[in-house]
């Protein structure tokens, strides 16, 4: 049986806006669903109406960042450091996402430095990993994997909090999931794999999720999964109500 809480982590990419994000925190806020734990990964100038909300409305959905700076602070223009995002009481932060690696570049060194600038100001790195479509065809995914694991907690001076997201990259906005079959068998070898960085007892609490096309018809048979411990969703956490159908799901 897991013991991991499941989480479901809504990614507006970049999508939304202040009244959007209004409407969508109230609805989703009224539904109590303390046994999961739900996030929204906001555009950055979305966070002060979020913490704002969140307040208010005494939410139970925490705060998520789609990016943050390797930089600690500096003369880096545009750059938002983890620790300016702790001031929004942002819990957690995506890091790797194929979308940051397609079209911004970021390489593995800056992979690394966003890590450990988020286990510095105490937010919850959430690592996304995945594989593109040749790379499967090919049946390079456990080399792909491995080799994204190894190149941000290499060289780490400890081992910090972690959620891990595995969306492969075909998976993505295609509406054509993997099944959640094929994903539990990754997410098993992506457990296996951390044991090079963490102990068997920190092993089994990480949670790794699963992205790509997840919407409210297919949400519940990833959970069913035993080494599939929440969600990471796009297109599919738009609309508060299909968010919320998605999270009863769970
Ligand atoms: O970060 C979530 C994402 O990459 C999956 O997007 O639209 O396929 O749910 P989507």
């Amino acid at each position: 049986m897991k013991t991991r809480t499941p989480l479901v982590m809504a990614n507006w990419k970049q999508h939304g806006s202040e009244a959007a994000l209004t409407d969508w925190l109230t609805s989703v806020s009224a539904i109590d669903l303390p046994e999961i734990c739900r996030v929204l990964c906001v555009p950055l100038p979305y966070l002060a109406k979020l913490r704002q909300q969140r307040a208010e409305l005494q939410s139970q959905v925490q705060a998520g960042a789609q990016l943050v700076s390797a930089f600690r602070g500096g003369a880096y223009t545009g750059e938002v450091s983890a620790a300016m995002l702790s001031e929004f009481q942002v819990a957690y932060s995506l890091i790797g996402h194929s979308e940051r690696r397609q079209w911004f570049d970021e390489t593995a060194s800056a992979r690394r430095g966003q890590l450990s600038a988020l286990w510095q100001a105490g937010i919850t790195p959430v690592l996304c990993v995945g594989e593109t479509a040749l790379e499967h065809q090919q049946g390079q995914t456990c080399e792909v994997l491995m080799r994204q694991l190894a190149e941000v907690l290499d060289g780490q001076a400890t081992a910090g909090p972690l959620v891990l997201a595995y969306e492969p990259v075909f998976a993505i906005g295609s509406g054509k999931p993997l099944s959640a079959q094929s994903a539990q068998q990754m997410h098993q070898q992506l457990r296996l794999m951390l044991k090079r960085w963490y102990s068997a007892a920190d092993c089994q609490r990480i949670r790794i999720l699963y992205g790509g096309s997840v919407n409210n018809q297919n949400a519940g048979e990833y959970l069913r999964q035993d080494d599939i411990d929440g969600v990471l969703v796009g297109s599919g956490s738009l609309q508060a109500g299909a968010f919320n159908a998605l999270c009863h799901a769970v």
